[in-house]
C-alpha cells in the first residue's frame, strides 16, 4: 500500500534531508587516506545528536549502526570498521535520519586519494544516472521509466545496475510501498502520483551486477570483487515535479 504525502509531511521529511545533506558535506570533507569508518560512524552519531536527529537505521531489523560503510567491492550494508582507508579506494556512506520523526535516507559514494581512471568514471556514471531518473519522476510517468532511464544509460556506459537492491517508499518506516528498481522498461508500471516519496538508490558495478552476501547476514558485494557506487536521494513528487529532499 503506497502512502501519500501532505506538503506538510513532505516538508517535514525536507528539514530532516537538509540535515543528512549538510552530514554528507561534512564527511566528504573527513575522507581520506587512513582515516576509518569507524570514526565516520563516530562524528555522523554525534553530528546527528548535536543537530537534534536519530540515526534511523541503528535498530533497524537488528542493524547496529547509524551507517553503512561499504567500500570498494561492497554492493552496500557494510559495517562501519578500524581498517583505515587507503589511496584509490572508494566508500559509500548510506544514512537515514529521522529528525522529529520525519525521515530522508541519502547514500554517496567517496572517492579516496587518487583514485583510477575506470573508478572516476563509475562514480560520474552512477551520480549522473540517479540524477537522471529524478528527471523522469514526474506525475504521470511510470516506475519503469525510472529503471530505464538508469539501466540504458550506465549499460551504455559499459558498467551494469545491480538487480537485488532497489528503491523504496519511506514514511514512518525507512522501507515502505513502492519498489523502485533500478532497472526496466519505459512505460510499464505503477503510475507515479503527487505525494509519493520514494529512493532513488543506483547500485552500479564496473563488471557483473551479480552480488553475493557476506557470512554477517547484511553485507553484499559484487560476484567478481569488482567496485561498485552508489547515489540515493530522498525524493517527493509533487504536481511542480520532483522535490529532491536530500540535496547535497
Ligand atoms: N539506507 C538503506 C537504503 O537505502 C537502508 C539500510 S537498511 C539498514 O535502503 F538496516 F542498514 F539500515
Ligand atoms: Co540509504
Amino acid at each position: 500500500m503506497i502512502v501519500l504525502k501532505s506538503e506538510r509531511e513532505i516538508q517535514a521529511m525536507h528539514e530532516s534531508g537538509k540535515i543528512l545533506a549538510a552530514c554528507h558535506r561534512e564527511i566528504a570533507k573527513l575522507i581520506q587516506p587512513g582515516v576509518t569508518t569507524w570514526e565516520i560512524e563516530e562524528f555522523v552519531e554525534a553530528y546527528l545528536k548535536k543537530h537534534g536527529a536519530k540515526p534511523e537505521q541503528k535498530g533497524y531489523k537488528g542493524y547496529k549502526y547509524a551507517t553503512c560503510a561499504s567500500i570498494n567491492e561492497e554492493i552496500c550494508h557494510g559495517f562501519p570498521r578500524k581498517t583505515p582507508l587507503k589511496s584509490g579506494d572508494i566508500v559509500t556512506i548510506d544514512m537515514v535520519v529521522n529528525y522529529n520523526g520525519a525521515l530522508s535516507d541519502s547514500a554517496w559514494t567517496y572517492p579516496v586519494g587518487k583514485v583510477s581512471k575506470e573508478t572516476e568514471h563509475l562514480l560520474a556514471v552512477t551520480k549522473e544516472s540517479l540524477y537522471r531518473a529524478i528527471e523522469v519522476a514526474v506525475a504521470g510517468n511510470r516506475i519503469g521509466d525510472i529503471g530505464h532511464a538508469i539501466q540504458s544509460y550506465v549499460e551504455a556506459e559499459g558498467f551494469s545496475v545491480v538487480r537485488d537492491f532497489i528503491g523504496h517508499g519511506i514514511g514512518n518506516v525507512i522501507h515502505e510501498d513502492p519498489q523502485v528498481p533500478h532497472y526496466g522498461l519505459p512505460h510499464k508500471g505503477l503510475r507515479l502520483k503527487e505525494g509519493m516519496v520514494f529512493t532513488i538508490e543506483p547500485m552500479v558495478n564496473v563488471g557483473t551486477y551479480e552480488a553475493v552476501r557476506d557470512a554477517n547476514g547484511w553485507t553484499a558485494s559484487t560476484a567478481d570483487g569488482k567496485y561498485s557506487a552508489q547515489y540515493e536521494h530522498t525524493l517527493a513528487i509533487t504536481k511542480n515535479g520532483p522535490i529532491i529532499l536530500t540535496e547535497q
